[in-house]
């Protein structure tokens, strides 16, 4: 049982790339898609499906084959995304459907996968995404109020989702032109915020049902969170748990759009992480109780590149704690376990599929069972405990069970337990831009993991441009009033500046002088950011969301220059009228502390400048036209704000995802070779509100699980590969607030250990259920032994076993220990097996470890192994 295995995933992303090459258009017999109350029915035939949720525009389309190939390696049969309609049409008329937007492109790598795509065109997405996925322009179209009964907005609904379902139409991209697109979605959790609108809300519901179904596409169409959707469109499921779901009618299927299997972060919040067994047991628990279709939103997350990320607040990192990281790397035991789980409900699908409702029998308290069972030859069960502290032991067709706290046991044939959900057989890995250890175990300690690799500052040689504080272009304006900031910046920058003038007498400065009075400056309301000068030098700032601003300022006898930068760090994306809101200042601005009363500046003479010099110059961009005027960074001249920094960089050798460590800066933006890589910002979590252990058991929220408090939010940014050439790379900044460039570092970022704990008790590999020996009755169920399986990343090898133990080793990942009962057998049998390989699998018996070290006493096997590069392996170490 001791043997080595390929590489998988390489081999897929190969054959990925041929079929595009060859195949071009089609890539299934053309097949139907309706619905009974029980499944999806494709082709004819109820299907019980797994889907992952990949949004293109979160990844470059370098990285979409192998993030497909990975959602397809951990079963999943569909892949989901929403339609980004602020990507597709950035200027009115004018659509983009290329490189991040190529939506086409991304349909058909789905299709030549073999896997099936749910399209949700929204075009409302919220997603995080900047401005929920509206272009901002629509806020101009004139006497337009967004998602309700208003003909400027519908029109303008109608063409786009026309828009995106002609092209799929033409590139033959929907199931019964044999391409991938399975189902569609119209509008996103309108349900939230229908009764805001009132009757015209209703209305408008029923006009988006009828509209995208009149667009003729042939497949079904969905609408989340939607208890009034109209017959003809299925409302569906989002949340943590959706086995208690039913749709508003018995014709439709039992769909979860959105299993949120991690959450999106804040700027200054903490990270938050969902334990993979709780995340297993909301899976089985819906398929148990009669779900046909579970998405993972996200199976991977990635990244808000540029300034797509929505708000506000929301950070560039959209990790969401899925199964594959930002940088498209396996998360494990996450992905793992959900292989596994997606294994074992995949042997259950022909029961599943035949039955129209499962038998319930209850088992316990809080114990049930759910049985699907045609006939004699068919059945299938799940049987769950539901306690949330203790196991129980339970009696299930004359056989007994026991079963963890919070877990579901999966029964292909009804008497054999093939997974439980609360039991991880997958590898745990660690990298190193991670802060801490995965949240996994049962009850598992966080701890820190120290980065073993040196830094590896980007550049020692730095030049640097000041970015004037206040109007610097000929087109800046003067009004009366305060203006609102997207009606001036229409969202072209995140940056307003906003300059008048104080007249003070020498009466006022007396007056000052004598009461010992400061005079302030007050905003009634405020939102996301501002920060205030006066005659040129800063007084402060405010951070927040329509939040009161008071800050004392100094001002000088004669006319004193007032200038606010306004700034927005993502637009509001979700919430009835959220584009009612709108940004920067609300109600008065004014100046207190006069003897005769404050000074009201509301009416006064404003001068607006929108964005920054060097955005208008684009002097991030590789063909700079030199009028930026940059000058040598030298040591002294740190920390200075509002500064753009520019340094030219190597590429790390290889081709592991690139990060850069940014973790010395304040706030602003960064390009590398004018790839606008996204917000930064060193915003630190309150120190409170992590927990030091993350208990899998009870109902999850986004609190349960959190780590990184105390520290920056985010200091790793992704530079996706494609945006790198081997050296000569140029990375651009432009910092607020007074970072240190010439602390940037560059890391490539890959698993570096990789663990995994496995006993006698735990099931068989699940692909062993349906191998042919197995079928073919030519291996008994009692010679089928637990294996343990280790993976490096693509590229990678196993290059050192740091520790192996068959016996009773305890603790967890990197802080294994001996126990009292070891094989001495345990180190060169792994390391035989494992070594100078990409990956490899172990059984976990006498036999194969050729020793039995305590007789009548369940075995485990513990290893930690450690991945390098291929290339970094000398000739010793290669078997
Ligand atoms: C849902 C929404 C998604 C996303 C998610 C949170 O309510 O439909 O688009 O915003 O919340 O990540």
């Amino acid at each position: 049982m001791v043997e080595a295995r390929r590489i998988p995933l390489q081999c897929l992303a190969v054959a990925l790339t041929l079929h595009v090459a060859v195949i071009g258009g089609e890539f299934f017999k053309p097949f139907n898609v309706s619905y009974d109350h029980r499944a999806l029915i494709i082709d004819g035939k109820r299907r019980m499906l797994i889907s992952a949720g990949i949004h293109y525009p979160r990844a470059t389309p370098q990285m979409w084959p192998d993030l497909i190939a990975k959602s397809k390696e951990g079963g999943a049969d569909v892949i989901q995304t929403y339609a980004f309609w602020s990507g597709h049409e950035p200027v009115k008329g004018q659509y983009n459907f290329e490189g991040r937007y190529d939506i086409v492109k991304f349909a058909k790598l789905v299709g030549s996968a073999g896997l099936y795509l749910h399209l949700r065109i929204g075009p409302y997405v919220c997603a995080e995404w900047n401005f929920g996925g509206f272009p901002v322009w629509l806020r101009d179209v004139p006497g337009i109020e967004f998602r309700t009964e208003n003909a400027p907005f519908k029109d303008e609904m109608q063409r786009f989702v026309t828009k995106i379902v002609d092209l799929m139409r033409e590139e033959m991209l929907f199931s019964w032109q044999g391409g991938p697109i399975i189902m569609l979605q119209i509008e996103n959790e309108y349900g939230n915020v229908e009764s805001s609108y009132g009757p015209e809300g209703k209305e408008y519901v029923k006009w988006a049902a009828k509209m995208a179904i009149g667009l003729g596409a042939g497949v079904p169409w969905v609408m989340c969170k939607q208890v009034d959707a109209p017959d003809d469109i299925i409302d569906t499921c989002n949340g943590y748990y959706c086995d208690g779901f039913r749709p508003n009618s018995y014709k439709k299927p039992t769909l979860w759009t959105e299993n949120w299997d991690g959450w999106y972060t804040i700027w200054g919040g903490s990270l938050p992480h969902r334990p993979a067994e709780d995340l297993a047991f909301a899976v089985a628990r819906f398929f148990q109780r009669g779900g046909s279709f579970q998405n993972y939103y996200m199976f991977f997350g990635g990244t808000n590149f540029g300034r797509t990320s929505g708000g506000p607040n929301y950070i560039t990192s959209y990790d969401y704690d899925a199964p594959i990281d930002e940088y498209g790397l396996l998360r494990q035991p996450k992905w793992g376990h959900l292989k596994d789980l997606h294994a074992a409900i995949k042997l259950c699908e022909p029961a599943l599929v035949a039955v129209d409702s499962p038998q319930y029998i209850t088992l316990g308290p809080k114990q049930e069972a759910h049985v699907y069972r045609e006939n004699k030859s068919r059945c299938s069960a799940f049987l769950a405990n539901i306690d949330e502290r203790d196991s129980a032991t339970v009696t299930f067709f004359g056989q007994v069970y026991t079963l963890p706290p919070w877990s579901v046991s999966i029964l292909p044939d009804c008497r054999k337990t093939v997974f439980n959900t609360a039991k991880i057989g997958a590898q745990t890995s660690v990298k190193t831009t991670e802060c801490s250890l995965p949240l996994s175990t049962n009850v598992s300690v966080l701890q820190q993991l120290p980065s073993q690799d040196k830094v590896s500052l980007i550049s020692e040689t730095w030049t640097t441009v000041k970015e004037p504080i206040g109007a610097w272009g000929e087109d800046n304006f003067t009004v009366r009033g305060i203006l609102q900031h997207l009606n001036v910046t229409k969202d072209r920058s995140d940056y307003l500046w906003y300059m008048t003038r104080i007249y003070v007498s020498e009466d006022d400065i007396s007056y000052w002088e004598g009461n010992s009075v400061e005079p302030a400056l007050m905003i009634d309301s405020m939102r996301d950011l501002v920060r205030i000068f006066v005659n040129g030098q800063y007084a402060g700032s405010k951070i927040g969301r329509w939040v009161k601003v008071e800050q004392k300022i100094q001002l000088k006898q004669g006319y004193n220059d007032l200038v606010l930068l306004s700034a927005t760090v993502g637009l509001q994306n979700d919430g009835a009228f959220f584009e009612k809101d709108g940004a920067g200042f609300k109600g008065q601005i004014k100046v207190t502390g006069f003897r005769n009363g404050d000074i009201d500046l509301s009416d006064s003479l404003w001068t607006y400048q929108v964005g920054l010099r060097g955005e208008f110059l684009q002097i991030y961009s590789i063909v700079e036209n030199g009028t930026a005027g940059w000058t040598d960074l030298t040591q002294d001249a740190i920390p200075s704000p509002f500064s753009w920094y520019k340094a030219y960089f190597k590429a790390p050798d290889g081709t592991d995802p690139v990060a850069l460590d940014l973790g010395s800066m304040g706030k602003g933006q960064a390009w590398v070779n004018g790839h606008h890589i996204g917000r930064y910002w060193t915003k630190v979590a309150p120190k409170d509100g992590c927990q030091r252990t993350c208990d899998y058991r009870g109902p999850y929220n986004s609190d349960k699980c959190t780590t990184n408090c105390g520290k920056p939010t985010q200091i790793w940014y992704h530079v996706p590969r494609s945006w790198l050439q081997a050296s000569n790379n140029s990375l651009v900044l432009f910092e607020e607030t007074g970072g240190n460039p010439l602390e940037i570092s560059i890391e490539s970022h890959s698993t570096k250990v990789v663990c995994a704990q496995v006993s006698e008790s735990h099931y068989p590999p699940l692909q062993m259920w349906s191998h042919p020996d197995f079928v073919n009755g030519k291996i008994p169920v009692n010679e089928m032994i637990a294996e343990m399986h280790l993976q490096c990343d693509d590229g990678h090898k196993i290059s050192t076993i740091q520790f192996a133990s068959y016996g009773t080793p305890r603790g967890s990942c990197q802080k294994f220990s001996k126990g009292n009962c070891h094989s001495p057998n345990s180190l060169p049998l792994v390391s035989e097996a494992c070594v100078g390989r990409n990956s490899c699998s172990i059984g976990i018996s006498n036999t194969v470890f050729r020793d039995d070290p305590c007789h009548g006493t369940v075995k485990t096997l513990a290893v930690e192994a450690r991945c390098v590069p291929s290339q970094s392996i000398g000739f010793s170490a290669m078997k």
